[in-house]
């Protein structure tokens, strides 16, 4: 049975990956971007028609995502995967050298809009069937697991972490789970180009992992492989 996935930073990177193959397998996506009319995604959207919806959303702004909200009104999502994020400075986040503004950019990106956005969905969800709402972290916000150096983008991870298991708890009793992913280190902008794996294959494994996925995973952090992730 074909789901609906909505699916923020869909236009590059990951969120492409994803987003291409859950239409190659005939699911349907809300391509949420920024600019989801240009690019990859104009590309992929013509030549799939109907299995792409795409959908303008700026995720850390309010009236954005009101929009984007009050667009899709009334309409099941299955599943609704924050992908967007932003790394940061390269440069600028050590222990000894802070660029606090860019700091707080990350912070928006990645800690705060995926409540806002799981917020502001959270009636399409209840609304589908699937009732999965999906965050992708990273393994660099895993306390457990030795953190040194870019202190912008580990503690936005730990945070974001933090944030949607505490939403997974408000949502728990009404049937919706919540899963934080690594999406393993993958060659896109973010990754760079020696990074391990193919866009496609984090989003293969990923999808696969959300599919085998329900109230009995809810609140974990685990790879795009389905393996847990100490926090
Ligand atoms: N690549 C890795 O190795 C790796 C490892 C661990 C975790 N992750 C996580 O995986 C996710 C995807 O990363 P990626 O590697 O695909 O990164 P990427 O290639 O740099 O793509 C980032 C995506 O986020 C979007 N985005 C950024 N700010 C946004 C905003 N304000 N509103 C809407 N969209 C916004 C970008 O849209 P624009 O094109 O409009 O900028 C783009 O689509 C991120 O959460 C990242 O932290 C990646």
């Amino acid at each position: 049975m074909p789901q609906t996935w909505m699916i923020t930073g869909a236009n590059r990177g990951i969120g492409l990956a994803l987003t291409m193959e859950l239409v190659r397998r005939g699911d349907h996506v809300v391509a949420a971007a920024r600019d989801p009319w240009g690019g990859a995604l104009a590309e992929l959207a013509a030549e799939r028609v109907g299995g792409i919806t795409p959908l303008e959303l700026d995720v850390t702004s309010d009236e954005s995502v009101a929009a984007a909200s009050a667009a899709l009104a009334g309409k099941p999502i299955d599943v609704l995967l924050n992908n967007a994020g932003v790394y940061g400075p390269r440069d600028r986040q050590s222990a000894f050298e802070m660029d606090f503004d860019a700091w707080r950019e990350v912070f928006e990106v990645n800690v705060y809009a995926p409540l806002r956005v799981a917020q502001a969905f959270l009636p399409n969800v209840e609304a589908g069937a699937g009732r999965k709402i999906a965050t992708i972290s990273s393994r660099m916000g895993s306390i457990g697991s030795n953190p040194a150096g870019n202190i912008a983008y580990r503690s936005s991870k730990a945070a974001v972490n933090m944030t949607m298991v505490a939403f997974g708890d408000a949502v728990k009793d009404r049937n919706v789970s919540v899963l934080l992913f690594h999406p393993g280190w993958v060659r896109t902008d973010m990754g760079g180009g020696g990074a391990d794996i193919a866009p496609s294959e984090s989003a293969a494994g990923l999808i696969a992992t959300i599919d085998g996925s329900g109230m009995a995973q809810t609140q974990s952090f685990r790879t795009w492989q389905g393996e847990t992730i100490p926090w």
